[in-house]
């Protein structure tokens, strides 16, 4: 670890999102640069993957099921952490799904299910975290995982887009509680970057799709899970000891393209 502001030797991390993705990408880093991290997906073979390429690198992790909708089971993730290390340093809360549907197609189910995921999965997440780290005495950092779309409109994206506005609003207000107690809180808003959830099927389709990102992007190109991951290091290291209620746009230079 040549930068010893990124090091997170003996620090405890729970990354939601882990089995696949952003979150897979970001648990590897974690544990890369020396955390011991928590696993936590709905995808039990996915986080069980995770972990085992994370343990084969050398790194330390665990596999946790979860459902981030479920209070109970955010609570118990944050549980085993604390009783396995005595500390909460990290929390990435990086589990979310898309939705798309335009406004005027857009039924209650729709934007119950992207709600309890992508807000309230997160701020339970928050809360949890927050109380465990004010426990410890632990001046940790929480992640939140926001969007390009809360920069902009774009068709289809009402639900997901509200919901990745409210964490916006979640972070920043979270900020202000926590900061008392050396807690920092913010969020990420990657543009375009090539995951399951971005993905075409064929190669045709996900050439279309990328095209305009590729085209809007002063680098020319769309993001992989990696550079978010960077981006989540960032603010979960004492690299970023001065950045609270913040918003990182890894994005290539173009929010959402449409
Ligand atoms: P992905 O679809 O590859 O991975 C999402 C992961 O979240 C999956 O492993 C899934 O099982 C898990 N998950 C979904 N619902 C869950 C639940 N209720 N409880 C626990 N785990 C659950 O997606 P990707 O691209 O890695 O996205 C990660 C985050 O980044 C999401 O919050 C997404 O909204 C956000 N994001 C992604 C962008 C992209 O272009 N891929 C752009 C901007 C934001």
């Amino acid at each position: 670890m040549p930068l010893t502001a990124y090091d997170l030797t003996g620090r405890t991390a729970i990354v939601t999102g882990a089995a696949r993705g952003i979150g897979r990408a970001t648990a590897a880093l974690l544990a890369e640069a020396g955390a011991t991290v928590y696993c936590a997906d709905l995808d039990d073979r996915g986080i069980e993957a995770t972990a085992a390429a994370i343990t084969a690198a050398g790194g330390s992790a665990h596999p946790r099921p979860l459902d981030v909708t479920r209070r109970d089971q955010v609570a118990a993730v944050v549980d085993a952490a604390l009783d396995a290390t005595g500390r909460l340093d990290v929390m990435a809360n990086i589990a979310g799904i898309m939705h798309s549907s335009a406004v005027l197609e857009t039924e209650d189910a729709d934007l119950d299910r992207v709600w309890n995921t992508n807000f309230k999965g997160v701020l339970y997440g928050c809360q949890e975290a927050a109380r465990a780290m004010i426990a410890t005495a632990t001046r940790g950092s929480i992640v939140t995982m926001a969007s390009g779309a809360i920069d902009t409109g774009a068709p289809g994206l009402l639900c997901y887009g509200a919901a990745k506005a409210a964490v916006v609003q979640l972070t920043k207000t979270l900020a202000t509680e926590v900061g008392r107690h050396g807690i920092r809180v913010n969020a990420v808003a990657p543009g375009w970057i090539r995951t399951a959830m971005t993905d075409r099927h064929t190669a045709e389709a996900q050439q279309q799709a990328e095209k305009p990102m590729i085209r809007m992007s002063p680098l020319g190109r769309v993001g992989e899970p990696e550079d978010i991951a960077h981006a989540v290091l960032h603010l979960a290291s004492d690299a970023s000891s001065f950045t609270t209620g913040q918003i990182l746009r890894p994005n290539g230079g173009v929010a959402m393209p449409w």
